[in-house]
């Protein structure tokens, strides 16, 4: 297989804020080692509900995330997210081989997707039988719009990656998961990636996808509060975040803040859980894994924990990776919960499928 034989891979996770880039190695005994990992934030206005509207600007932001990284042309895995130009949707359909749906996948999809089915690449996962219904499969069905993976390819590409695949975030996230954690311990695990704008929610039993979905909300809303209640700027807000101080502003009234942002984002995904408690029948979710970038703002993971009654662990993408002397390990302690979906990217091999 000559893909097998390109054994540097990076996965380029390009949020609203921020774009990670992580680079995996084959190792010659098997697995993966850790090449490198870093991220840049991206100005605001770079990329607006999961399109790209300043395609130059983003291009500069691969091109200077290469250069820290000293990354030349390589191969390279994109993701796409939520939001309008991707679907996910949960469906029940006649039991079938993967190969079988492979081949009407198509026709199954156009009941479901709100866009010309022309338009869309369509994917999907298999999750199991229906339970109580006889024949019945349920299925995972992503389509993506076209010009939207093109637009995102077309950034990497110019800024010297050649792209190999796109992938959807929570997929990646899922992959992530699967290749770093005992996937055969008999519990459910709700996988939580909290970015700026959007949020997944991949809920596994047994560590097969029972549950999956995109909430429009993110750690944007600490931003967004922050700026509206104290009326400073956008950056301003960003340095409250990080714990640093700004003039004028006292730091315990930003804290506030912050908690009720935090609130509301503990609010909605507590909503998709109830929401999947009652459809899907099963009633304890054991603990929770998380990353992006709310991960690791201070304070958010043990009050998510404290609110939600569950426990949260963070997600530690580098878990199963060899990890070379030379890399930062306080960096990759610190930051890598962000790197869980650029991870789960870099791990996808064309023969996956
Ligand atoms: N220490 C930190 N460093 C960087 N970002 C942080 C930190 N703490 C909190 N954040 C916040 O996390 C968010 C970035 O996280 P992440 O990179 O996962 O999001 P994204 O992928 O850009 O967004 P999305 O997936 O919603 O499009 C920003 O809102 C940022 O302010
Ligand atoms: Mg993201």
């Amino acid at each position: 297989m000559f893909f097998k034989k390109k054994n540097y891979v990076v996965g380029l996770d390009i949020g609203t804020s921020y774009v990670k880039m992580v680079q995996l190695k084959d190792v010659k005994e098997g697995g993966y080692e850790l090449g490198f990992y870093d991220m840049m934030p991206l100005l605001p206005g770079t990329i607006a509900e999961g399109n790209i509207t300043d395609k130059a600007q983003l291009t500069s932001v691969i091109r200077e995330l290469m250069k820290k990284t000293g990354c030349k042309s390589a191969d390279a895995v994109i993701g796409v997210s939520g939001h309008s130009s991707v679907i996910i949707k949960r469906i029940t359909i006649p039991t079938m081989t993967e190969e079988e749906l492979t081949n009407s996948i198509r026709y199954e999809a156009e009941q479901y997707i709100p866009f010309d089915i022309d338009d869309v690449n369509i994917d999907f996962q298999i999750i199991g039988p229906k339970q109580d219904e006889e024949g019945q499969m349920d299925v995972v069905l992503v389509a993506a719009k076209k010009n939207v993976i093109t637009d995102y390819a077309e950034a990497a590409e110019e800024a010297g990656l050649n792209v190999i695949l796109a992938d959807v975030d929570s997929f990646a996230l899922s992959n992530m998961y699967e290749f770093n954690y005992d996937t055969t311990a008999k519990r459910i695990v709700a996988l939580i990636n909290v970015g700026a704008t959007n949020s997944i929610i991949n809920i596994l039993q047994d560590g097969l996808p029972v549950f999956t979905r995109d909430s429009a909300i993110g750690s944007g809303h600490h931003t967004d509060m922050l700026e509206e209640e104290l009326s400073i700027s956008k950056e301003d807000a960003e340095r409250l975040k990080l714990g640093r101080a700004v003039d004028g502003v006292d730091p315990e009234q930003a804290q506030t803040i912050i908690t009720n942002a935090s609130e509301d984002i503990y609010g909605e995904i507590s909503r998709s859980f109830d929401y999947f408690r009652s459809s899907v029948g099963f009633e304890e979710i054991n603990g929770i894994i998380l990353g992006g970038g709310a991960a690791v703002l201070k304070g958010f993971p043990e009050m998510m924990a404290e609110r939600l009654g569950i426990e949260v662990e963070l997600a530690d993408p580098f878990k199963g990776l060899k990890i070379p002397d030379t890399l930062n390990k306080d960096f990759l302690k610190e930051m890598g919960p962000m790197a869980a979906v650029a991870v789960g990217l870099a791990l996808r091999r064309e023969d996956d499928k």
